[in-house]
């Protein structure tokens, strides 16, 4: 087969770890006789540096003609602790998202047998707990108008707007997924608060009837929260908007040990992306000691959402857990013992993809 790959690393430990998924990918396509194309380019605060612009059109037409995108991770401290500049990196990202029509972000939460000691929750909590979370990605407060500030500076406002097509062609997703899992989708909203949130109840109510082998349950996020860490195997698919499913997958996320070890796609209605969840970690750019798990793991989600080719995906997938049974792992999760660097952790990776 023949993949055509946009490569976007961005800024901080973004390279580092794009590079590993990189080489893993290369690995792959040499071992499956896969005809594989790449080509770099700029978003975030390494693009505002070179071009003004946090997602440059060439940027944006790279990635409309390729067949995914392989994403690192955007954000630095200059703009972090510069609120009143006007462009910001997290632009690009949210500008990526609308013009690629990335209306769904799926992040699968699971468990790896040798890192449960690494979650803060007791691991007979945690064992076997394997869900995903479906966070909608290109409506709600990130994107609602009018967003500002009165003239004289002292109240700031956002909007948060939910249309019935945006809800259902989300909620539609969480049940075709749930269809092929555990068959249970667990809508999370505020809809005791929330106007948006109440069409978000309706809309689920109406489109669960269509799956009567799914179970649903609708929960509050709060309360939905709490659940994640005192029941986490309780949940099979998660839906919900885009901020609260902002941070509930980070709460999500670290249940497993580490917050670098969660891999993403967001797919809609141009071409996917896949990315780790994690953000830049400026304080490690550089120093090869990142994890790069999350990134080679969403390269592996990217062989089976963008390409269907599932066992490509699944022996990126052995490969990342035989790494960590081998504790061949950065210093995140290593276990007392020595810890290695993000480019021994691939190449381990990618070594162990050749042998195979
Ligand atoms: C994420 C990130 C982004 C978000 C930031 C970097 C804009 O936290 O992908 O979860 O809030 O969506
Ligand atoms: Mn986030």
């Amino acid at each position: 087969m023949k993949l055509n790959i946009a490569v976007l690393p961005g800024d901080g430990i973004g390279p580092e770890i794009v590079e590993q998924a990189l080489n893993a990918t290369k690995a792959i396509c040499t071992k499956y006789g896969h005809e594989l194309h790449y080509e770099h380019a700029l978003v975030g605060a390494c693009a505002i540096d070179e071009t003004g612009n946090p997602y440059p059109d060439s940027t944006h037409e790279l990635c409309m003609r390729s067949d995914a995108v392989l994403f690192g991770a955007i954000g630095s401290p200059k703009y972090d602790n510069n609120p009143a500049s006007t462009v910001r990196p997290e632009q690009g990202l949210l500008a990526m998202r609308k013009k690629l029509g990335l209306y769904a972000n799926i992040r699968p939460v699971t468990t790896f047998p040798s890192l449960i000691h690494k979650s803060p929750l007791r691991a007979d909590l945690v064992a076997g707990a394997d869900f995903m979370c479906i966070r909608e990605l290109t409506g709600g407060l990130y994107f609602g108008r009018p967003q500002g500030r009165s003239e004289d500076g002292n109240v700031a406002y956002d909007t948060c707007v939910y249309s019935r097509e945006e809800i259902e062609r989300i909620v539609r997703l969480a049940y075709t997924y749930a269809q092929k899992r555990k068959k249970k989708v667990s809508v999370v909203d505020k809809a005791n608060i929330l106007a948006t949130s109440r069409l978000w109840r309706q809309v689920a109510q109406e489109i669960a009837k269509e799956y009567p082998d799914v179970e649903t349950e609708y929960m509050f996020v709060d309360n939905a929260a709490m659940r994640i860490i005192q029941w986490p195997t309780s949940f099979d698919v998660l839906v919900t908007e885009n901020m609260f499913g902002d941070i509930l997958t980070d709460e999500a996320s670290v249940i497993t040990g580490s917050l670098g070890m969660l891999p993403s796609a967001s797919i809609g209605i141009h071409t996917s992306v896949f990315e780790p969840i994690h953000g830049s970690y400026p304080q490690a750019a550089g120093k090869n000691i990142a994890n790069p798990l999350a990134t080679i793991l969403s390269a592996a989600l990217m062989f089976e959402y963008a390409f269907g080719l599932m066992e490509e995906g699944k022996l990126i997938r052995d490969a990342v857990a035989a790494s960590m049974d081998a504790g061949v792992v950065t210093e995140d999760i290593a276990q007392g013992g020595k810890a290695y660097s993000t480019s021994e952790v691939g190449k381990w990776i990618t070594e162990y993809i050749v042998k195979k």
